[in-house]
């Protein structure tokens, strides 16, 4: 039958493995593109991904193959992001598959989030195929890996491909692998449609573009398709195939992976997660539906000195369209004026979208003190639910305070298992267990208050292991705690954008640093600026930024002009993202560094 020839898969790996260089070889040696087109990543395609190297929003691609059975198939790759904050994208792409390539890094072996994907795709059913990547590096310990993937995950590797993606060595048998393990899709041509929208993206010609995956029946131009969430009908424009641009067909067909225009005007019309059917002839049931994902960070975003804020909201609107995940809505703050509370689902989401909004719609920032949402059951006996420092309760409201847990994984050469847990320990951990893997390998789990874990834990873990420990976690609910709110007040002025929730015990030190940084990024004045940290009225840390005497340029007295010249455009530029507070000029730098713990 047609469905034997199609084969639906996604390839998972822990960030950095070689996913995306795999899929590039697998493009290439597909032969749907040249290797001009080639020299872009097809898969990687925005800008700020590359950069990044990691894969933010997944994308589809059709792949026509020659098996050495002399049959052609059709392979639908389907792209998926590697870090933990995009594991809700992860599992939408593997819903849309019958399989996913599971590419290991033959030189790192099983990390956190090879873990975590795989856990991810077996909850989806799917068919996984180890992949042993690198194989080109002298560092390669295969057979270890090996023994690695049989052990910790349980999946038979003996016979898994070792390639290279890179040289693209042995890349021929993971295309046959593919032929051979991953089930073709078996969906019912003749029932009624039945298709999952994995993802969507707004054209300005087309409107909404609904990429799917259809499981049963079929659908052509002219159909009046339905949501079956939101019950909208339209009428069906355009379907076709991603292979290197849009490729229109007469239909789509049960075990497809294709994409759906339908004059859709508004994208919450095309959820994500929606099922799509025929309006004369529905199917009974949807499909299952994901999970629904909720921002577990927020913070503010504002204008910069001379920023519009409708245009940050306009942006917003444009980012939001195919990222379910990020949340906004309008906010003011006293400092900062007209902005909005952001949420996100984890910090590098908050990144990402930061700058996405500064590069894709050249908009000047600032944005304030990350937090979690944290639980507030006042004397009235109400439960809150607060996102933003500010809008505490006074202590003297607050029964008692609560705030989100997550179970941490770490895994890690046992090297460093000292390391972590002392670092763990200071971010107020409870250890939960460890377990070596192999001699040389733990898994350590650790509950940590994921207030902890937004402020630079990431690179606390990375710096301390030099890059090799990884890490992932899961939120685990909520847990009483003795919190308070910290200001910071610049020239005796509160500045509620860098308000925050800590620990009673962290406060001293987490305000003794935050003056500190601050000191060190705002700069000097014609007069002296006092940095405070105060719980209530009570003043726990304090630093001064000493009056600016002469003028900047009398350093270079004497000097030459171009070294002052140098030193004007140095300063414009850290002019650029400032925003004034009472008369103190405060850089975007100052606004991040809050962050940093140590
Ligand atoms: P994210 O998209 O960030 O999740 O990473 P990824 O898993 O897609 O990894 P990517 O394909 O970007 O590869 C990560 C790095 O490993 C890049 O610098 C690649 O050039 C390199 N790399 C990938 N495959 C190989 C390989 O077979 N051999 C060698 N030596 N390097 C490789």
């Amino acid at each position: 039958a047609r469905q034997d020839y199609i084969r639906n898969f996604s390839i998972i790996a822990h960030i950095d493995h070689g996913k995306s260089t795999l899929a590039d070889r697998l493009i290439e040696s597909t032969g749907m593109l040249t290797k001009r087109e080639m020299e872009q990543q097809v898969l990687d395609s925005m800008d700020l991904e590359k950069e990044r190297g990691i894969t933010i929003k997944l994308k589809a691609v059709r792949l026509i193959y020659q098996a050495q059975d002399g049959h052609e198939y059709t392979f639908n790759l389907i792209d998926t992001p590697g870090h933990v904050d995009f594991s809700y994208e992860v599992s939408r792409s593997m819903a849309a598959c019958e399989g996913a390539l599971l590419v290991v890094d033959a030189t790192q072996g099983v990390e956190a989030q090879t873990l975590a994907n795989v856990y991810l795709a077996l909850d989806e059913d799917l068919e996984i195929l180890p992949i042993l990547n690198k194989i080109d590096l002298p560092s390669q310990r295969c057979d270890e890996v090996v023994q690695e993937i049989e052990d910790i995950i349980g999946l038979p590797a003996a016979d898994a491909p070792r390639v290279s993606a890179k040289t693209g060595l042995n890349i021929d048998q993971v295309l046959e692998a593919i032929v051979r393990d991953i089930p073709a899709p078996n969906g019912d041509e003749d029932a009624p449609l039945k298709a999952l929208i994995f993802d969507s993206n707004y054209d300005s010609y087309k409107g909404v573009i609904c990429y799917v995956r259809i499981f049963d029946g079929q659908v052509k131009v002219g159909d009046t398709i339905q949501m079956m969430n939101t019950k909208k009908s339209f009428e069906v424009v355009e379907v076709g195939v991603n292979a290197n641009g849009h490729i229109p067909l007469d239909q789509l067909r049960a075990g497809d992976v294709g994409y759906i225009t339908a004059s859709i005007k508004e994208v919450r019309d095309a959820q994500v997660g929606d099922t799509i059917t025929l309006k004369n002839r529905p199917t009974d049931k949807p499909l299952k539906g994901y999970k629904k994902v909720s921002p577990m960070v927020y913070c503010g975003i504002y204008p910069a000195e001379g920023e519009e804020y409708t245009e940050i909201r306009d942006a917003l609107e444009k980012l939001k369209v195919n990222d379910a995940a990020l949340d906004f809505e309008a906010e003011t703050s006293a400092a900062l004026g007209f902005g909005f509370r952001c949420g996100f689902l984890g910090l590098l989401h908050m990144e990402i979208i930061q700058e996405r909004l500064e590069r894709e719609f050249d908009l000047n920032l600032i944005t304030t003190t990350p937090s979690v949402i944290y639980h507030v059951m006042t004397t009235d006996h109400e439960l809150l639910e607060i996102q933003n420092p500010s809008n505490l309760p006074d202590p003297s409201e607050i029964e008692y305070m609560e705030e989100p847990i997550v179970r941490a994984e770490i895994m890690t050469p046992t090297d460093y298992v000292g390391a972590i847990m002392e670092l763990c320990q200071n971010r107020r951990g409870v250890f939960i267990d460890m377990q070596y893997l192999e001699e040389t390998r733990a898994q350590i789990t650790y509950d940590l208050p994921l207030n902890e874990v937004i402020y630079d834990f990431f690179d606390a873990l990375k710096s301390k292991t030099r890059g090799y420990a990884s890490f992932d976690y899961d939120l685990k609910g909520y847990q009483q705690s003795d919190l308070v709110k910290m200001d910071i007040l610049i020239n005796q002025q509160v500045v509620d954008a860098f308000s925050l929730i800590v620990h009673r015990d962290k406060a001293y030190e987490r305000g003794r640093k935050i003056c500190e940084r601050l000191t060190d990024a705002i700069p000097r004045h014609q007069f002296a600026v006092p940095i405070q940290a105060a719980i209530g009225s009570k003043i726990i840390a304090r630093e001064t930024i000493r009056a600016l005497r002469k003028d900047v340029l009398s350093k270079c007295y004497g000097g030459d002009i171009s070294r002052k010249k140098k030193l004007l455009e140095k300063q414009k530029e850290g002019k650029k993202r400032m925003r004034s507070i009472g008369n103190v000029d405060i850089p975007q730098e100052a606004f991040l560094s809050v962050l940093k713990y140590d």
